[in-house]
Order: C-alpha cells, then sequence, then structure tokens
C-alpha cells in the first residue's frame, strides 16, 4: 500500500502535457479486439493501473499485446476465447465493452459484472436494451452476463438515459451487425466521438458521434489500424482546477481546448485567468476567488467526474456555492474528509451546499474512489500544513504519475509505504 504526504500551500508554476484518455483508451482496446485481420498500433495511450488491466483482460482472450512507450500493438486475430471471468475483469467498469466486441465480432460474449467506484447505483439496463433489440439474448446469471446471437441485425434503439457506456458498447456490436442501426438520445462526451472515429478507421462506417443520433452501417469485418488516442479532458480540468486553488500560473498542455469549455467557463466566472491556446490553456489564479453554482451533466454540461475536485475549490471560495450532481447519486461521499480540513458543506440528498471558508489544513484522508482522490490531494496542495492521503491506488487507476506531474508544477508532494488501507 502506498499513500501520499503533501506539504501545502505552495503555488504552482510551470507546464505539464495532458496524457491520454482514460475514458477512451479502456473503450479502444476492446473495440481493437474485434478486427479480424492485420494489427492496430494505439498510441498516447495513458500509463494507468484501469489501462494495465484491461490489457491483462485482453490477453487473457488469447489476443497478442505488445506495450512501448505510451503505445499498445494489438494483434487480435489469434483470438479463440468467448469468455472474460477474470478478477480484472470484475474489478473495472469497461470491461463490460467487451460484451459489445465479443459479441459484435463472435456473436457470442460470456463477461463478468463489471466494478469501478462507488459512486451510484451502476445498472447496464440500456446497455442489455441495445443488444436485445440488435437480436442478442442476453442473461445474467451467477454474475455473468452471456450474450448470444444467431446474427445481429440493425434496429433503431432510443435509449431511456444518456449513458456513455451503453452507446459505446451497443456502437461496438451494431458495427458488424446486417444493416443499418440508428441510436438517439446518445452520450456525445468526446471519447463516444474517439471510439467512433477509432472503429471508423477500422473499416466500420459510424456516423454523427458527438451529436444525439449516431447512424451505423453494419460492415463484414474490421481490420487493424494505426491511431492516436485524444487527450483527457478530466486529467486536464483536474490540474486547471488545482491550478486556480493553489494559486500560481500553470500552462496545462496537449489537450483539445474545445473539450474543456464548461471547466473554463466556471472557472472564469470564479474569477480564475484562462487563456486559450492552440493545444493548451494557461491558467492564472491569485487564489481570491468567487464561489459559483454547479450541475454536473452529460457532455458539454459540466462533467460529473470533475465535480469532486470542484466542490473543493468551492470549499475555499467566497460565500455559498450550490453543487447538484444529476449524474450519480453517491458522489458525496468525499465530503466527509474534506470537512476534517475545515471545510463548511452540508450535502442534502443530491445537493452540496458550500459556505467559503478562508483555508483548509491538513488532515489524514482517505481518497474514496478515483476523482474523490485527485480531490483530496487538491485539499492537499492547498491546505496549510500536512495532509496524508491513503488509498491512493484508487488515483493510480486513473492519473497517471500524478504527483512526479505535481512535483514538475513545485508542489512538495511524495509517495511513501504504508501499512494504512
Ligand atoms: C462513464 C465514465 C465515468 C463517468 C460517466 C458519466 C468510463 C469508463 N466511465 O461511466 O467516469 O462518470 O461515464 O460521464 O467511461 N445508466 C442507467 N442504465 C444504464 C447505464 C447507465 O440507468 O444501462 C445511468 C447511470 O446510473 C448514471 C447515468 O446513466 O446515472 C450515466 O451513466 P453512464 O454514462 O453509463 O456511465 P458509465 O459509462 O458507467
Amino acid at each position: 500500500m502506498e499513500k501520499l504526504v503533501i506539504n501545502g500551500g505552495r503555488k504552482l508554476f510551470g507546464k505539464i502535457d495532458i496524457s491520454g484518455a482514460k475514458n477512451a483508451a479502456v473503450a479502444i482496446l476492446p473495440a481493437a479486439v474485434m478486427a479480424s485481420q492485420g494489427v492496430s498500433i494505439i498510441d498516447n495511450i495513458p500509463d494507468i493501473e484501469d489501462v494495465q488491466c484491461i490489457e491483462r483482460i485482453i490477453e487473457s482472450l488469447n489476443c497478442k499485446l505488445i506495450r512501448g512507450n505510451n503505445t499498445v500493438t494489438i494483434d487480435s486475430t489469434t483470438i479463440n476465447n468467448v469468455f472474460a471471468n477474470t478478477d480484472d475483469v470484475r474489478r473495472m467498469r469497461a470491461s463490460y465493452y467487451l460484451i459489445g466486441a465479443l459479441l459484435g465480432r463472435f456473436k457470442e460474449a460470456h463477461v463478468d459484472l463489471p466494478g469501478g467506484c462507488a459512486i451510484g447505483v451502476r445498472p447496464i439496463d440500456q446497455h442489455i436494451k441495445g443488444f436485445e433489440a440488435l437480436g442478442a439474448t442476453v442473461n445474467i446469471e451467477h454474475g455473468v452476463v452471456t450474450a448470444k446471437a444467431e446474427r445481429l441485425v440493425g434496429a433503431n434503439i432510443f435509449f431511456d438515459v444518456v449513458s456513455v457506456g451503453a452507446t459505446i458498447n451497443v456502437m461496438l456490436a451494431a458495427t458488424l451487425a446486417e444493416g443499418t442501426t440508428t441510436l438517439e438520445n446518445v452520450a456525445k462526451e468526446p471519447h463516444v466521438v474517439d471510439v467512433a472515429n477509432f472503429m471508423n478507421s477500422m473499416g466500420a462506417n459510424i456516423k454523427g458521434a458527438g451529436t444525439d443520433v449516431i447512424r451505423i452501417t453494419g460492415v463484414k469485418e474490421l481490420k487493424g489500424c494505426n491511431y492516436s488516442v485524444i487527450p483527457d479532458q478530466i486529467e486536464a480540468g483536474t490540474y486547471m482546477i488545482a491550478t486556480a486553488a493553489c494559486g500560481g500560473e500553470v500552462v496545462v498542455g496537449n489537450i483539445i481546448p474545445k473539450h474543456m469549455e464548461s471547466i473554463s467557463a466556471k472557472l472564469i466566472e470564479m474569477g480564475v485567468e484562462v487563456i486559450e491556446n492552440e493545444d493548451s490553456l494557461l491558467i492564472r489564479s491569485d487564489r481570491n476567488l468567487k464561489g459559483a453554482n454547479i450541475k454536473t451533466l452529460p457532455y458539454p454540461g459540466f462533467p460529473t467526474d470533475v465535480q469532486q475536485p470542484m466542490t473543493t475549490l468551492l470549499s475555499v471560495s467566497r460565500g455559498r456555492s450550490i453543487v447538484n450532481e444529476s449524474v450519480w447519486e453517491s458522489r458525496f461521499k468525499f465530503v466527509d474528509e474534506l470537512k476534517k480540513m475545515g471545510a463548511s458543506v452540508k450535502v442534502e440528498g443530491r445537493t452540496a451546499i458550500i459556505d467559503g471558508v478562508s483555508k483548509l489544513t491538513g488532515a489524514v484522508l482517505k481518497a474514496t474512489d478515483l476523482r474523490a482522490g485527485a480531490a483530496m490531494i487538491i485539499a492537499g496542495l492547498m491546505a496549510e500544513g500536512t495532509t496524508e492521503v491513503t488509498c491512493i491506488d484508487h488515483v493510480d487507476r486513473g492519473y497517471p504519475h500524478i504527483e512526479e506531474k505535481f512535483k514538475m508544477l513545485g508542489a512538495d508532494i511524495r509517495r511513501i509505504k504504508t501499512e494504512d488501507c
């Protein structure tokens, strides 16, 4: 076990480069197993535990995988297994993309139910609804999702809720179905578009990703391709908020500024200077920020995955702020940790009412999930005194070399071994 020890109160200065998007990479890697010819060389893969987890799962299907520096080469022509039932499958959320990928290619998939962060009930009914509409029979028994079809046939599917996972999963299966599939009320997140672009590079025919309607014309087979994953919107947002919280001047580089607009707009409203360049944002903050109201929404709204870091920033911003979490019902558990540092936050259901305090003080904190862990680190970086963040295995699932990146910006942060957690 490891923990982070942070001596807070240092301003952040310098430049960091954002890594490839976690949520794109963990969908693109399973999607790559759909190629029955050639190899895929995928670049800008983030060095995080969730990626390593999905890579191990793909290898367990007898795919050949070669890891390079931020690059993975996948030869999926050798797959001879449609069973994904390892501990790794149960540990992470994105393993469910193997249902759509294997069902699409082999018309059969046996995949254990996924795990992931405990941030609320995480049903997969919309995934199942989509697979069934394409002609599959789907059963869940003993914790295993079994999906089978004689043939998959294109269909019109209107999702009841906007779901990133269901949009991508059903899109994967429909790619190798006969005829045309129309998906309506889909997620528009940048990583949905990235997966569609990757599939099209493999020979798929997907149109409309990034809008409310995706149209997929089924193709006979997919071939390996070369592809580079988009930058991580959530990692970038985390460093933007950290700079706003600590004060200083940081260039957040290797990003797509358009993906950051909801976060940039909110920071500007609070008094942070955000200057946009072609592939970077300059963030300048004097820490004298005013509170703001936020409602998390599917893209292009304010991302739920940045809510916890933002709530942490609001805890030291002037006046009263109200945060409404409309995507996940249990994403305020980390507030108890913030209160140990002196924050004044009251949670009522899906709403947090925050009365800004002048400072937080260092404490021993537990990362309760991935993005909560990032929020705890930001809290420690801006607090007076020393903060320890335990259970950072949650953070390592999604943030590459987080303490190294913060050290490059001048933070006093180190990783040490611990018995805790
Ligand atoms: C993905 C992200 C996660 C992010 C979330 C919302 C990955 C690996 N994870 O998770 O970081 O917080 O999008 O942006 O990409 N829902 C249903 N039925 C379903 C599916 C979802 O009711 O079949 C509901 C969920 O309970 C939730 C909402 O839809 O309230 C959004 O979930 P979804 O977009 O599917 O999240 P994930 O794909 O699991």
